[in-house]
Parts: C-alpha cells; sequence; structure tokens
C-alpha cells in the first residue's frame, strides 16, 4: 500500500480543498487538529489516511450505483445537508422498501468504539460493507456487482491505483470500505457554542438557560453518566449499551421466545462473515428481532433491548431521535426520561430497564433548559442548517420526508 508522509496527505487534501469547495479544507485541517472539543481521530495502523483515499472515499459514498435499484447511495440516508442523516423514522432502502431502525448521524461515528446501535461491527471499516447487500438497504445479492462497476470504470480504475497501486481484478469490497471508512474518518464536527464555553474559555458562549440546562445534564437529570462529558474533551458517549425503555412494548412478555427464534437463526449460519450479514439482515427487516438490541451480539439476557449510548453533538438537527426513531422531538425525548424512560407516566416499565433511568421530577423550566443546552452542541459547519430547523419544524419536517420517499443527493455538498 502506498503511504504518504502525513505532512504531504494534508497538503494534498487542502489542494483538492480548491476543486472540491471549502469542505475538503476544512477536513483535512480538523486532522491535524481536532476541533475544540474532540480527540484526535483513532486512525487504524492499517488504513492510514491521505488526501487521495478521502477523496475516492467521498466519491465511494455518495455513488448510487452500488444498489439493486441504481438509486441508493450511503448519502441517501446519510445526506451532508442533513447533518448525515436521513431524518426519517425508520430509513428507506431501494425500492422504497423500511428497515426497522432509525439512521445514526455518520458525523463524529469515527470516535466511537462499535459501530451501529447494538455495535454489531467493530469498526468503520466492517460497517461499510453491510448496506449495499442488505435486503431493506443497497439490495445487492453480494458485493461483486460493485467491483464490476469499478473496474470498469475509467476515474475508479486511475484513483484505486494511485491510492492502493492495484490493478483493476485485484480491488476487493476490503479496499472500497476502506476508502469509505477514511473519508468517514474526516466528517467529524467539534466547537460548538458548548465546546466554546467548556473548553474556549467563553463565559457567553451559552445563554444563561442553556449554562443552567449543562448543570441539570451533569448533575440533576444525570445525563452525563452515559453521554460523558469530560476535562479536556466530551464524546457524549460511553460506547455502552443501555435499556432506557424505548420500544420495549413491541416484544414486551415474548422476549425468550423472540431470543430463541434469533439464536436458532444465528446458530445455523457458519463463519463469521455469513453470522454478520445474517444479524444485519435479521435486525433491520424483523422489527421483533431489532428490539433484541445488544443481544444480538452477547446472547447476554440481561442485554435485551440495550442500546449503544448515542453522541448528542449535532442532536437538534438528527430527528427523529432513538433507534427506532419514536420520539419526534427533544421535548419529547426529555419527557421521556423525566418519565423514568417511558412516554407517559402511566405506562408500564419494561424489566430490562438500566438502573440509570428513573424518573427525574425535572420543573417545565428545568426542562425547556435541558432543551436549550441540547441545542447548544451544534457545530459551525451545520449551523446554517439548524437555523432553517428550528424546533417547532421539526416534527413538520419527519412527517413530510417520510411521505416524501427519499432523494439520492448529487454529491451531497451543501445546498
Ligand atoms: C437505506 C438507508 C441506509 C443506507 C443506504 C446506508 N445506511 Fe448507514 N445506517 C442506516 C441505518 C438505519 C443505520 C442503523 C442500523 C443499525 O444500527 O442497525 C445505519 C448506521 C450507520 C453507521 C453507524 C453509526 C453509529 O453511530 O453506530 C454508519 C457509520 C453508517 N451507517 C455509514 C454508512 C455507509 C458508509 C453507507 C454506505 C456504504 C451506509 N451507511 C448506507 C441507514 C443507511
Ligand atoms: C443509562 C444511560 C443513559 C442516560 C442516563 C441517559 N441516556 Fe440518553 N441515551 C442512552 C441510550 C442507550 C440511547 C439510545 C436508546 C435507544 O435508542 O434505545 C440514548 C438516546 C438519547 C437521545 C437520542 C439521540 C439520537 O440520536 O437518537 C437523546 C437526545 C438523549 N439520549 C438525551 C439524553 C438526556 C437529555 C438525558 C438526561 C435526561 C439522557 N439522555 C440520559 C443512554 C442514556
Amino acid at each position: 500500500m502506498k503511504r504518504k508522509p502525513l505532512i504531504l496527505a494534508m497538503t494534498g487534501a487542502i489542494s483538492a480543498g480548491l476543486l472540491h469547495g471549502p469542505t475538503l479544507a476544512a477536513k483535512a485541517a480538523d486532522q491535524a487538529q481536532p476541533p475544540l472539543g474532540l480527540p484526535p481521530v483513532p486512525i487504524p495502523a492499517d488504513n492510514p489516511q491521505t488526501a487521495a483515499k478521502i477523496a475516492l472515499g467521498d466519491k465511494l459514498f455518495h455513488d448510487t450505483r452500488f444498489s439493486a435499484d441504481g438509486k441508493v447511495a450511503c448519502s441517501t440516508c446519510h445526506a451532508r445537508e442533513k447533518a448525515f442523516t436521513d431524518n426519517l423514522t425508520t430509513s428507506k432502502g431501494f425500492r422504497g422498501l423500511t428497515g426497522t431502525r432509525n439512521a445514526p448521524t455518520v458525523i463524529n461515528a469515527a470516535y466511537m468504539q462499535s459501530q451501529f446501535w447494538d455495535g454489531r461491527e467493530p469498526d468503520l471499516e466492517g460497517q461499510a460493507k453491510q448496506p449495499p447487500i442488505n435486503p431493506v438497504e443497497g439490495g445487492l445479492p453480494n458485493h461483486e456487482p460493485i467491483l464490476a462497476v469499478i473496474r470498469q470504470d475509467p476515474d475508479y480504475r486511475k484513483s484505486f491505483k494511485e491510492v492502493f497501486d492495484l490493478k483493476p481484478e485485484q480491488i476487493t469490497e476490503d479496499h472500497v470500505a476502506k476508502a469509505i471508512a477514511s473519508f468517514e474518518r474526516t466528517v467529524i464536527a467539534g466547537d460548538s457554542p458548548f465546546d466554546r464555553y467548556q473548553y474556549g474559555g467563553n463565559p457567553k458562549a451559552l445563554n444563561a438557560s442553556q449554562k443552567r440546562g449543562l448543570e441539570l445534564f451533569r448533575l440533576k437529570a444525570r445525563c452525563a453518566s452515559c453521554h460523558t462529558v469530560e476535562h479536556t474533551q466530551s464524546l457524549f458517549t460511553d460506547n455502552r449499551f443501555h435499556n432506557i425503555g424505548i420500544g420495549f412494548k413491541a416484544i414486551a412478555g415474548r422476549e425468550p421466545a423472540i431470543a430463541e427464534k434469533f439464536l436458532r437463526m444465528k446458530h445455523a449460519s457458519n463463519g463469521s462473515d455469513a453470522v454478520a450479514e445474517m444479524i444485519d439482515k435479521a435486525v433491520l427487516s424483523d422489527k421483533e428481532i431489532s428490539e433484541l438490541g445488544r443481544f444480538v451480539i452477547t446472547e447476554d439476557f440481561s442485554d435485551i433491548g440495550a442500546f449503544k449510548t448515542p453522541t448528542l453533538r449535532n442532536v437538534a438537527l438528527t430527528f427523529p431521535y432513538m433507534h427506532d426513531g419514536s420520539l419526534k422531538t427533544l421535548s419529547e425525548v426529555v419527557d421521556f426520561y423525566n418519565n423514568g424512560g417511558r412516554v407517559n407516566p402511566d405506562d408500564p416499565l419494561t424489566p430490562f430497564l438500566s438502573g440509570g433511568i428513573k424518573p427525574l421530577d425535572l420543573s417545565d423550566e428545568e426542562k425547556a433548559d435541558l432543551v436549550a443546552f441540547l441545542e447548544s452542541l451544534t457545530s459551525p459547519q451545520y449551523q446554517a442548517l439548524a437555523r432553517k430547523t428550528s424546533r417547532k419544524t421539526a416534527k413538520a419536517a419527519v412527517d413530510n420526508s417520510n411521505t416524501g420517499g427519499h432523494k439520492a443527493t448529487a454529491g451531497g455538498k451543501n445546498p
């Protein structure tokens, strides 16, 4: 593999920025110096960042040809102009087929210690191989059609030669995944008003309500026990799995039978790739199996309904919320936690509920302060989007996009 010295890679990325607009240049800067409030991006030793690889991954991420109907790219469900989500309750794949889960943002996914709501893939490289061959996403039978497109496309042939020094017939899905992962490691965003207040020494970066919200987040409401805030940086995730009460009604009382059905399917698959593909298909197409959460990996009953703590950076823009997209607004989320892990205070509680979830007894003002704090986590590159998407319009936007179908994003650049 070609390995460029870091400084050359950066210069390359910056000059590429002239061609691709400001985003790539900004991304290259992020790599050298992480934005305020974030640690350096972890880069795996066997997939170093180069400017050419990042540009190739960007192109692959936006290529709709890697799907059964030629209309679905990664960017269909992770669109830059929607803060790298689709703002749908659950995502739509090829021919408009709907999956069981809400698309998390790709922004800062590079910091996650595992990928997907149940953490079933260890890294971005492993994650990137699944969507094209999932029957409710890309809909392809295997990776061969993708490799066929790439091997015949003169631009891709040139890029894979430059980036990996490969002849067309040597290109595999692993190379494709590596390039996509490299691109995703540049989709990084910090430097929000919260960061400028907390780490940048600017006491005016948050208003009074947001400051009260931060205190509630850390202390009375105990949000930071899972969405971690640290001394020098904050990822807003502990990278662990918790059952906070979302979605359990779908399988209440039938957990053992559904778990058993799933385990029979899992143990009938042979080889780690086959098991990984089987799990990816089952959780995204079977609503009940989806609700098993982390259990599908650990096979531990206490993990039923446990999902990965998501980051909260840019959360004002990544609605709707939770693994099933069931909560539409941040106010609904705060009410849910205030009720101790349920939409209504008198709903039944799941027996698998995390010990960290208890009724919070917040006043209306405190709830509004918490929401105001969550809205202070938007990074500068998504501020313009935030202004368009006020809290009031968020719900309407969800409803519209759910009926309006999906658009493939041409190039995925800012409008
Ligand atoms: C049809 C919509 C759709 C397409 C296409 C799609 N995704 Fe996703 N993506 C999702 C959904 C839904 C999830 C959550 C699934 C789960 O957790 O089980 C997800 C999860 C992810 C995650 C995990 C983030 C986290 O915090 O755990 C990453 C990274 C990601 N997708 C990147 C990609 C890449 C790269 C591609 C293209 C190769 C892609 N996605 C294609 C809908 C989609
Ligand atoms: C016990 C750990 C824990 C605590 C405490 C906790 N969370 Fe969460 N949070 C999670 C997990 C896990 C999820 C995903 C759950 C799911 O989808 O089933 C989540 C999801 C969210 C989401 C949705 C994000 C998205 O992208 O969909 C928001 C917003 C959120 N939490 C805010 C808060 C706030 C505000 C508090 C304090 C009132 C809080 N959380 C307390 C673990 C926790």
